[in-house]
């Protein structure tokens, strides 16, 4: 049976993370769309320029001062987000970060912890008010944490960051199915390299300053690509998983089903970046 379109126009979404990369660009598509967009993070300067350049281009948006590790700032979010343009539609987590860093070093509890809070806590701080906003209206509606295509494989010095993105990928795919009957749409989203400041701000928080194992410059998608693909989804709520890349997908997909080939290739690849690094 083939789903009707949603008409996106005049339905609000909150967006965690918009003032840069994927949430900024998602943020824009959405406005585009017809979506009334409530921007949260918390560089505030970069929100109030953006929702500027959405209201000059004719959209409908605010900026919203959020930390997504306080959840009282969260629910905020949600709340304002209604009471400037009706009820809530979507709510997209995507505020978070990586680093590059080893699980076992002691000194980098504090920065296991932190990243946990920010990528794990801030999503569910976001979707469970958003959640609850969705329930109460009964129309349906859509909520959707921006992982990565890592939440599908650990792999070496990424570690922390990809298990944060293993668990928004498994408490996507539970809320999924807990609200499906309540027409509640939930999605993961799972962006491969994306040119955005996420290797700038992972190289500031590695503890060496800077990458070993950056994703190649040539091979990076624009976030425009990610936005789009979030707005199909939008307009077309099927599917679970947002991907911008088959290739990836099935990469993923293969290594999983051969874990002794996949652990040999990540052997190589650590001892190839390791010397690398030491040049
Ligand atoms: N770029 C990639 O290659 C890639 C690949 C896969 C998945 N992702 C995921 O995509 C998402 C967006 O990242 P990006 O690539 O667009 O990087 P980005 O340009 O660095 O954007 C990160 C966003 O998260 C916000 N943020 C970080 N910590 C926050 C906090 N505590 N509270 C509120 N907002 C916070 C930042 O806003 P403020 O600093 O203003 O608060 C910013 O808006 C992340 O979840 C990332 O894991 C990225």
């Amino acid at each position: 049976m083939v789903m009707p379109r949603i008409d996106l126009t005049n339905k609000p979404i909150a967006i965690a993370g918009a003032s840069s990369g994927i949430g900024a660009a998602t943020a824009r598509a959405c406005a585009r769309a017809g979506m009334p967009v409530a921007l949260g993070a918390r560089r505030t300067d970069r929100l109030q320029a953006l929702a500027a350049e959405i209201q000059a281009s004719g959209g409908r948006a605010i900026a919203i001062e959020c930390d997504v590790t306080d959840p009282d700032a969260c629910r905020r979010l949600i709340d304002k987000t209604e009471r400037a343009f009706g009820p809530l539609f979507a709510a997209f987590a995507n505020a978070g970060y990586g680093y590059e860093g080893s699980v076992l070093t002691d000194d980098e509890d504090q920065a296991l912890r932190d990243i946990f809070e920010t990528n794990v806590w801030g999503s569910l701080h976001i979707v469970r008010p958003a959640i609850e906003r969705l329930r109460a209206h009964n129309s349906g509606g859509h909520v959707l944490m921006c992982s990565s295509c890592l939440s599908k494989l650990g792999v070496p010095y990424y570690g922390p960051y990809c298990a944060t993105k293993a668990a928004q990928d498994h408490l996507g795919r539970a809320l999924r199915a807990e609200l499906a009957s309540e027409k509640i749409a939930v999605s993961t989203v799972h962006p491969i390299g994306t040119k955005t400041e996420f290797f700038d701000t992972a190289a500031t928080r590695s503890s060496s300053g800077k990458l070993a194992f950056p994703t190649p410059d040539a091979v990076r998608q624009p976030p425009e690509k990610v936005a789009r693909a979030i707005v199909r989804r939008l307009r077309h709520p099927r599917g679970g998983e947002v991907w911008t890349s088959l290739g990836a997908r099935t990469m993923f997909a293969m290594a999983n089903a051969m874990p002794g080939m996949t652990d040999r290739v990540l052997r190589t690849a650590v001892r190839k970046g390791l010397k690398k690094a030491e040049r």
